[in-house]
């Protein structure tokens, strides 16, 4: 954040993260090798909102791991960042990332669960809470600064989830799976409300969904990855206009949308299923 916008030499202003031919094998060589990601391009423009949907097990939160530093990738691809290509461990840190299976510190109130990733950088506490009391009203936790995660609700819970994410300034945000767990309702209503954030704070996002009417609302891109080894299977650009509202679902257009997706997620799903048959058939389950 606060740099000013890298360009490349025709002027445009060079992608957030490129993945380049990007891999990764779990156990590789052993005969238990998984293929998890396979050969994946994509660029993440600064400011986008992608959404990446794909059948479960494709390589999602793997690709995530990979981009947030947690996880190497394979000799056989590179990430770069801003143009330039970061080595093992050098991403870690730089992008914000919240895990599918994000843990709030029971023990922590809400402010200072939102201020753990200022804390592992050494940002002063006290200016830490000072900086997520400031944040608590656009997260709609105006109030509950000082309440534990067991007084919160399960939408309230995500939100002190992602205030976290996003006090941790960092261009890129990482979303896996954040709203999975939510009922319809609540959904809907933190999906409008991740969009207000988003206009207000203006970072660029990938977000993780297996529901293909939140990837549409939300995306200005809506990514599919195929049935695992994952890779890119399509990619579709999202002309809705935004702000977006929750009748647009209605509208021919975000219809038409989605039975293009709709083709395409479905193939990959059925893949997915099958193989994990075959799978079950070979260990005699
Ligand atoms: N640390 C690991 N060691 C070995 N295999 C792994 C590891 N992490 C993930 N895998 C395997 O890699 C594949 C992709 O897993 P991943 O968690 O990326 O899928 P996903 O698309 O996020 O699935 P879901 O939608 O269910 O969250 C799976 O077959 C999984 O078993
Ligand atoms: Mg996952």
């Amino acid at each position: 954040m606060g740099t000013s916008p890298a360009t490349s030499d025709d002027g445009q202003e060079l992608p957030v993260i490129e993945l380049v031919n990007v891999w990764k094998r779990f156990g590789a060589g052993s005969p238990s090798e998984v293929v998890a990601v396979s050969g994946v391009d994509l660029k993440i423009r600064p400011g986008e909102f992608i959404t990446l949907i794909g059948p479960s097990g494709c390589g999602k939160s793997t690709l995530f791991n990979m981009i947030g530093g947690l996880e190497p990738c394979d000799d056989d691809g590179s990430i770069l960042m801003r143009g330039r290509v970061q080595q093992d461990g050098e991403l870690l840190g730089k992008v914000a990332f919240m895990p599918q299976k994000d843990l709030l510190f029971p023990w922590r109130t809400v402010v200072d669960n939102a201020i753990l990733a200022l804390e592992v950088e050494g940002v002063p506490v006290r200016q830490a809470r000072e900086r997520a009391r400031a944040m608590l009203p656009d997260f709609g936790l105006a109030g509950f600064g000082d309440h534990y995660p067991h007084q919160l609700s399960g939408g309230m819970r995500q939100r002190v989830a992602l205030m976290r994410t996003f006090l941790f300034e960092r261009e890129l945000i990482l979303l896996d799976e954040p709203f999975g767990a939510l009922d319809a309702l609540t959904r809907a209503m933190m999906q409008r409300w991740l969009l207000d954030v988003w206009a207000e704070h203006r970072r660029t996002v990938l977000f993780i969904t297996h529901d293909i009417d939140e990837a549409i609302f939300l995306g200005d891109r809506v990514v599919v990855m195929s049935a695992r080894p994952g890779t890119i299977k399509c990619s579709e650009t999202i002309d809705l206009p935004r702000p977006r509202d929750a009748s647009i679902v209605t509208s021919p257009e975000f219809m038409a949308i989605k039975r293009r997706l709709l083709g395409a997620v479905e193939e990959e799903s059925l893949k997915s299923f099958e193989a994990a048959r075959a799978d079950a058939r070979r260990v005699g389950a």
